[in-house]
């Protein structure tokens, strides 16, 4: 299965913040916004990534992220010269697809909780046409929402509607089969002048083949889109980490733990970093 990290976009509910730099770069109180997302990919087991992003932003997330290797993993990069739609994605990820199922996953979105890597395993085996992810949350009217059958079999979607069907806001994760790339080709831009997700996820309701697992309320999902769910992701992660003392979507410690690089590699990455406590935990993880 083959990732897409959707990390472009204005960011303008987070101006002044995201006038000179992207919001994926933004902290998530240790680390760059954009670790989370491809935390996710990387415990889906997902080692080929692309990265697209705006023209001014790609050189940074480049900067931060490289070719991948001192993670493991193969990391190339794309441009969305206009923020025209997350659907778009796909079409910009055609080749990097190639053919085969993907994932795709927003920049700003932060999951967090246990056994997500076996969920995310078992969708991706159980895959047949799109598999979504949904989130209680008590304000389903701000989201698209996802009502389901006893088996998970999506039963409609509704896009920010005045009377929700179900409380299961969908999420900024979407598992597609080989079909996706074809879906969005035909679509139209929407009246707001985008490629929506949304109709790629509801041509593959129309068929009967959409699936929403839902994210039990031991679970987080956040995203970190204005002000106030920025800090409130930086505070989650903050406490976690403080409590715990492990942290949270360290892509080193993944990579390390997926097998992807040595204890060595990690231990020298933290080297690298050793006045930081980020650093100096990859040291320690590594020993
Ligand atoms: P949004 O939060 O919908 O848009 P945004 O990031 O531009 O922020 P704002 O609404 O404050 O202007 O996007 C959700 C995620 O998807 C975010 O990580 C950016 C990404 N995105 C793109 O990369 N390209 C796009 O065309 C769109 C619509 C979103």
């Amino acid at each position: 299965m083959k990732g897409i990290l959707l990390a472009g976009g204005t960011g303008s509910r987070l101006y002044p913040l995201t006038k000179a730099t992207s919001k994926q770069l933004l902290p998530v109180y240790d680390k760059p916004m954009v670790y989370y997302p491809l935390s996710v990919l990387m415990l889906a087991g997902i080692r080929e990534i692309l990265v697209i992003s705006t023209p001014d932003s790609l050189p940074w997330l480049r900067g931060l992220l490289g070719d991948g290797s001192r993670l493991g993993l193969e990391i190339t990069y794309a441009e969305q010269a206009e923020p025209r739609g997350i659907a778009e994605a796909l079409l910009i990820g055609a080749d990097h697809i190639g053919g085969e199922p993907c994932a795709l996953i927003l920049g700003d979105n932060i999951f967090h909780g246990a056994g997500f890597p076996a969920i995310l395993r078992e969708a991706q085996q159980t895959l047949d046409g799109c598999v979504l992810f949904g989130y209680p949350v008590s304000d389903p009217e701000r989201y698209g929402v996802g009502e389901v059958d006893e088996n998970g079999v999506l039963l409609s979607i509704e896009e920010k509607p005045l009377r929700p069907r179900s409380n299961n806001a969908l999420t900024g994760l979407y598992f597609y089969d080989s079909e996706a790339v074809e879906i969005a080709r035909d679509l139209a831009p929407s009246a707001r002048g985008e490629l929506e997700i949304t109709d790629v996820n509801k041509h593959y309701l129309k068929n009967g083949r959409a699936r929403l697992v839902r994210l039990s309320r031991g679970f987080t999902w956040l995203d970190a889109g204005t002000h106030d769910s920025l800090l409130a992701a930086s505070q989650y992660v903050h406490v976690i980490e403080e409590r715990q003392g492990i942290r949270v979507a360290c892509v080193e410690e993944i990579a390390l733990h997926m097998g992807y690089i040595t204890a060595e590699e990690c231990h020298a990455i933290g080297v690298e970093m050793k006045n930081s406590e980020y650093g100096q935990y990859l040291m320690q993880i590594a020993q």
